[in-house]
This record gives structure tokens, sequence and C-alpha cells, in this order.
């Protein structure tokens, strides 16, 4: 099957690209004919993301509200932002200090707004935009995490408020949901449990974690045109996880559910 070229001639901005699900989001749109900006805080992984996949390093980090009013934007307004950079501390909340929430609620929630409040207003001025930002399952159940869940849940709001106040100037604002994804950020947990992936997959009704293809192919396709009509939506893409519990279902029912 010959990949098709959704995004040729467009230019599309990722931040947290140097890594995980960034840099698969990063390497399909390149993939597809988008010329893309690498933006990470870790200069080296953005440079390396960016020489892979052929695109243009930016050494950002979203939480720095002079340096993302200061995004260089020679290469032309996005046509498509994707935020994606997080970070989530593993600290229980009774141990979490100030300075820990605040650090998963400047990522995660304030990184976006600076993004957003930068960039939306030159899309619209244009208008046109496409903005997907990158949720989790944690907004909408407690899994653990609570400050970045708490963050995730302000940015499913967030994806509200700008997708109405956007839409007339044809400025699109979405949001993926993903669930337990097997990506860099799971490595210290996994080093500690390294059977916990296995253990992961058993409460999926589709019966495994996911990749980050599985998240990729959900940000390209609200990105395109194909999504026309799609705004301030929330896609969960989550292996069935939200809806319902496949371990549960399984110890409850005694005979065979699938006869
Ligand atoms: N992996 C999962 O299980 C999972 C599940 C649900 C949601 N998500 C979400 O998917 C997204 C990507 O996660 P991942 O698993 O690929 O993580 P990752 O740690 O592999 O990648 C995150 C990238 O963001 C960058 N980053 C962190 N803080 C930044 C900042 N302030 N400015 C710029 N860049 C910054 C890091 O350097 C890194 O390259 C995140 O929004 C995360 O919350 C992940």
């Amino acid at each position: 099957m010959s990949p098709t070229r959704r995004f040729e001639g467009r230019h599309a901005l990722v931040t947290g690209a140097g890594s995980g699900i960034g840099l698969e989001i990063a390497a399909r749109l390149a993939a597809e004919g988008a010329h893309v900006t690498v933006a990470d805080r870790d200069a080296g992984l953005a440079d390396r993301a960016a020489a892979e996949i052929g695109g243009t390093a930016l050494h950002l980090d979203v939480t720095d509200a002079e340096a993302v009013a200061a995004i260089d934007l020679t290469p032309g307004v996005p046509d498509i932002l994707v935020n994606n950079a997080a970070v989530c501390s593993d600290t229980p909340l009774p141990r979490m200090s100030e300075q820990e929430w605040d650090t998963d609620l400047a990522t995660v929630l304030k990184g976006p707004f600076l993004v957003c409040r930068t960039l939306l207003p030159r899309m619209a001025a244009r208008g046109s935009g496409s903005v997907v930002n990158i949720g989790s399952i944690n907004a909408s159940a407690y899994y653990g995490n609570d400050a970045y869940s708490a963050a995730k849940a302000g940015l499913e709001s967030l994806t509200r408020s700008l997708a109405v106040r956007y839409g007339r100037a044809g400025v699109r604002v979405n949001l993926v949901a993903p669930a337990t994804i097997r990506t860099p950020i799971w490595n210290e947990r996994l080093a500690r449990d390294p059977a916990l992936m296995e253990r992961l997959a058993r409460w999926y009704p589709l019966g495994r974690i996911g990749s980050p293809e599985d998240v990729a192919n959900a940000v390209l396709f609200l990105a395109s045109a194909e999504a026309a009509w799609i705004t301030g939506t929330v896609l969960r893409v989550d292996g069935g996880l939200s809806a319902g519990n496949a371990q549960l279902v399984t110890d409850i029912l005694t005979e065979d559910y699938l006869a």
C-alpha cells in the first residue's frame, strides 16, 4: 500500500517530540509530507529527532513563557500544533512537594496555554489551523499520579474553551487521551518491575497495552482534513479500558462469556 501524503506542504510543530509518542507523531507527520518543527527542552533529543525525520529542531521548554513568546516563526505559522510535552511525578500525594506539583501543572497545563497563546491568534488571523493536545485517561478516572491527572483534566477543559473560541476563525482544537503506552516515560518503573506491562495488559479489553503508533494514528486523523467538522472532542485511545474492565469481568462471570 502506498503511503498517503495528507500533510504535503504543511508545517507542523510538535512539543516533546524528542522521545516516545511525540517522536512517533513527528515522524509520521514528516512521512506524510509535513515539514516538522521538533520542539523539546532536551536539546540533544530534539537535534537527534530532527535529523532522523528531516525536520527542524527547536530547543524549547514549554514552561518558559518568554521562550515560548519568542518562538521563531520563520518557517511560517504552523498549520498543525501538537501539545505533547509532559512530565509525571510518581511521588504519592502525602509526600509530594509543592515544587513537584507545580512542575507537573506547569508542563502539562501551563505549557499548552503558553504555546496556544502565542500561536492560535496567528492561526486565526490566517483562518486555518489544527491543534491536537495529548491528554490522558487519567483526566477522567483515577489511576494514580494526582498532580499530572489534575493537569490533564484541566487540559481537556482548555481544549473545549479554545475549540469554541477559535472555531469561527477556522482553527480546530481536539484532544487525544491515551491509556498505557510503552515509551521511555516508563523506563524507571520497568527497571524496578520488568513484568509491569504484562500485568497491566490483563486489564485491557483489547488484551494489550498501546504503542506510540496507536496514538499517532489518532492524532494524524484529527490533524487532517478528514476531521474537518470535528472540534472540541476527546478521542480516547485506550484499548477499551474506559468502556469496562476485562479482568473484573473475567473474575465476575462464571460462564464462558464469549460463547
Ligand atoms: N506513555 C504513556 O503511557 C502515556 C499515557 C497517557 C498519556 N501520555 C502522554 O503522552 C505524551 C508523551 O508521553 P511519552 O510517554 O512519549 O513521554 P516521554 O517522556 O517519552 O516524552 C516526553 C518528551 O517531552 C519532553 N519534555 C518534557 N518536559 C518538557 C518541557 N517543559 N518542554 C519541552 N519538552 C519537554 C521530554 O524531554 C521528552 O522528550 C505526554 O503528554 C503524556 O502525558 C503518555
